[in-house]
């Protein structure tokens, strides 16, 4: 039994005093603890080295204490495991030297045996779980399979994604032969990760706010309601897609046990989106967390207010940026924690 399972009551829509409280990313460059380890060890050794990996992600719940740990890995680890190189370039980020870019391409792509080529992301999962002693949940996550084609299709990170569109748009036959090889391996690796340990599953659709709500059905959704439907009788599913409000109510219709929404949609528009049933988990701008702390704190009350304290789970609406002081994070956290008695 976990001891602190707020965020698993939230997830299932069950009562609670105040909600529970997690950050995007939380497991990150704004800490110095993170910074001394990536000073040693570059990314993927970082993610591949499961001693090192379950300490990156149990730092954030030592530091900020947040209700739940999310497992520090990368969502590119599943193109690698695919046959697709990536590297992660200080100062850059992703960087895929042999992008997707053919049918042919496309064909060479594998979908491979998860404990072969991702054991590491296990061993990951069984130490963490060691490590935090039952004390908060676990969140394991994957990248959308649309999200994924556009890192393997661009091979880097891009403001637009045209390229990744382009394949789409010029080839959409090789295009959903991708899409439907990274799901396959999603899925798998996802139920590994259920099998090894997490408490719950987030899919991150980064990109999926690049598409219009036509071509998001058809390239993003439909693949991550495959996931949905294969890990909903597993475990509690929740889907961030960056952008994605207009995609909220076809969501809500989903098994999903929770939604993401950005700091683009206000609480009430989310709402009303989703018919008010389904629990929701944001939305607080990242750069907001800048602001003087007295003031900080009163905008997440008021966050919690708008949103409701049942069926919603605290959170950035992206990930947490390097420029944000620990001790802004750590009141973000705090907030959520004093709404009970503010
Ligand atoms: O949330 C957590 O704390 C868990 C760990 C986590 C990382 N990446 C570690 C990481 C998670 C959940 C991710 C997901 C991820 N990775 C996404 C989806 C979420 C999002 O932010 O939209 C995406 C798009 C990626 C791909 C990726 N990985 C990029 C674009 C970058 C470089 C840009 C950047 O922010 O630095 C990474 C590198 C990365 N992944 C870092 C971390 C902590 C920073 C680089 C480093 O530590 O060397």
């Amino acid at each position: 039994m976990i001891k602190n399972d707020l965020f698993l009551r939230a997830l299932k829509g069950e009562t609670v005093s105040r909600p529970p409280v997690w950050m995007m990313r939380q497991a990150g460059r704004y800490l110095p603890e993170f910074m001394a380890l990536k000073e040693k060890y570059d990314f993927f050794t970082r993610c591949r080295t499961p001693e090192l990996a379950a300490e990156i992600t149990v730092q954030p719940i030592r530091i900020v204490k947040p209700d739940a740990a999310i497992l520090f890995s990368d969502i590119l680890v599943i193109p690698q495991a695919m046959n697709i190189d990536v590297e992660m370039k200080p100062g850059v980020g992703p960087w895929l030297p042999s992008p997707v870019r053919t049918a042919q391409d496309v064909e060479n792509v594998r979908v491979p045996e998860i404990m072969e080529t991702l054991g590491y992301v296990m061993d990951a999962i069984t130490l963490t779980k060691e490590m935090l002693e039952d004390e908060v949940p676990l969140i394991g996550f994957a990248g959308s399979p649309w999200t994924i084609l556009c890192y393997a299709v661009e091979g880097k990170g891009s403001k637009s994604f045209d390229q990744a569109k382009g394949f789409c748009f010029s080839n959409p036959e090789a295009a959903h032969k991708l899409l439907q090889k990274i799901t396959d391996t999603t899925i798998a690796y996802l139920k590994q990760k259920v099998a090894h340990g997490v408490n719950a599953v987030q899919i991150f659709d980064s990109w999926g706010g690049m598409l219009s709500p036509e071509d998001y059905r058809e390239f993003s959704w439909k693949y991550i309601d495959q996931i949905i439907e294969a890990l909903a009788p597993l475990t509690e599913v929740i889907v961030f897609g960056k952008g994605c409000w207009f995609a909220l109510p076809e969501m809500a219709k989903s098994k999903a046990s929770a939604l993401g929404v950005d700091w683009t949609c206000s609480p009430e528009k989310a709402r009303e989106f989703t018919g008010g049933k389904i629990t929701l988990q944001g939305n607080f701008d990242p750069s907001r967390l800048l602001t003087p702390v007295p003031q900080l704190k009163n905008m997440v009350w008021d966050m919690i207010d708008r949103f409701g304290k049942d069926r919603y789970m605290a959170n950035l609406g992206h990930g947490i940026l390097p420029n944000i002081p620990v001790d802004h994070a750590k009141a973000f956290i705090d907030a959520v924690k004093e709404y009970e008695n503010r």
